[in-house]
């Protein structure tokens, strides 16, 4: 049994025993993980909610034209359509009997998903409709984004109607009633307004766990960025454990709720230092780049007396994704107090998420 099971298999209840009797003392985990490792981890039929919001394939599409997003969310690697199903397989595996499941996603990657699971037009008596992993489907629910004081819908990038809502898929696995029928499927809440990739508006998470678990349930978000669904799930009173492959964005307030050594940039003191972009790499590796660069690099462990395997590592990447692998190298070691300027500005430039 892995150190991640053996840990769940004591803090959570037996399957089927009603887990907010057992656990009294909310706890909450968050760790430094591929989301599959991590949903392979889990104990089979251990978990009470999962919602998570995986950096999806179609955000390349707006990234390769040269959108609003390419200039202000912060780059990070993508998972690809072929292995959505695997995650829906493994988060239905996951959760006990009766619970459900929030995914959150654009209008994209809820067709795709919903070709991947079969869902056509064939109703179960009930209303829901089935899915190849076990679930059932049973719609999306919007989060429409407004201005910040609540009033009005605030219209994003495109020029097909303005993007001013993403979609939150929900599934079910056996049969489980919401807290409050009387929610809409429409949640209106301002965009997070904090720095990371994509944040999700708080109320928007925190209306999701509220409808879905009780206190002292385990909420597990794999994809988890911010960390705003540990956040949520610790206000109101649930356990969480949540994961990410990259901590620099994560809620100051988890911080000590990481591994030991892991960076967590956002909860830093904030950089003095303007941020620059460091130079193409192959630069680094054949000593043509500028001095002062190549001093940054070798104090960062990129070059030491040659390239090392991290720099050969990076260079072989494809270029849309070198540049998310460059930024979280950057974000996600921890800096030295001594280090070069150049080497603190490269790393402004990987948590500033900008474009220069
Ligand atoms: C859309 S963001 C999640 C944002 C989050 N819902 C929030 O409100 O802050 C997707 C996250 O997935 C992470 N990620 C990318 N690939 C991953 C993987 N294979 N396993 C775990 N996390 C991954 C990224 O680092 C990023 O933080």
């Amino acid at each position: 049994m892995s150190e991640l099971q053996l840990s769940l298999a004591c803090d959570a209840p037996a399957v089927n025993e009603p887990s907010a009797q057992l656990s009294s003392e909310p706890a909450g985990r968050v760790l430094v993980s591929d989301a599959f490792d991590l949903l392979r981890g889990l104990a089979p039929e251990s978990v009470d909610l999962v919602v998570t919001d995986p950096p999806y394939e179609s955000l390349e599409l707006h990234r390769a034209r040269g959108t609003t997003t390419r200039l202000t969310t912060n780059w990070f690697a993508t998972v690809a359509d072929a292995r959505l199903p695997e995650l829906l397989q493994l988060v239905y595996r996951a959760l006990r009997r009766d619970r459900h499941f929030y995914l959150f996603c654009d209008e994209v990657t809820a067709d795709v998903i919903k070709q991947q699971q079969g869902v056509g037009k064939a109703r179960m008596p009930n209303g829901g409709r089935k899915c190849a992993s076990g679930f059932v489907y049973w719609k999306e629910i919007i989060w429409a984004k407004t201005t910040l004081d609540g009033t009005r819908i605030r219209g994003g990038t495109g020029y097909h109607y303005r993007a001013a809502s993403e979609r939150i898929l929900f599934f079910e696995k056996g049969k489980r009633t919401l807290s409050d029928l009387g929610i809409p499927d429409v949640l209106m809440a301002p965009r997070a307004g904090v720095p990371g990739p994509a944040v999700k508006p708080a109320a928007v998470v925190r209306t999701l766990i509220t409808q879905s678990t009780l206190p002292g349930e385990l909420v597990v978000d794999p994809f988890a960025g911010s960390g705003v669904a540990g956040v949520e799930a610790r206000a109101q009173g649930r356990r969480f454990l949540i994961g990410d492959i990259d901590l620099a964005y994560l809620d100051p307030s988890l911080a000590d709720l990481t591994p030991a050594g892991a960076a967590v940039a956002r909860a830093a003191a904030p950089s003095e230092v303007p941020a620059h972009e460091p130079p193409v790499l192959e630069a680094l590796a054949d000593g043509t780049a500028f001095v002062e660069e190549l001093e940054a690099a070798h104090a960062f462990g990129w070059l030491d007396p040659g390239p090392t395997p991290a720099l050969e590592k990076l260079t072989a990447l494809r270029l849309k994704e070198r540049e998310a692998a460059v930024r979280r190298a950057l974000r996600t070691s921890p800096p030295r107090p001594d280090e070069p300027l150049l080497l603190r500005a490269w790393r402004a430039w990987a948590l500033s998420g900008r474009r220069l």
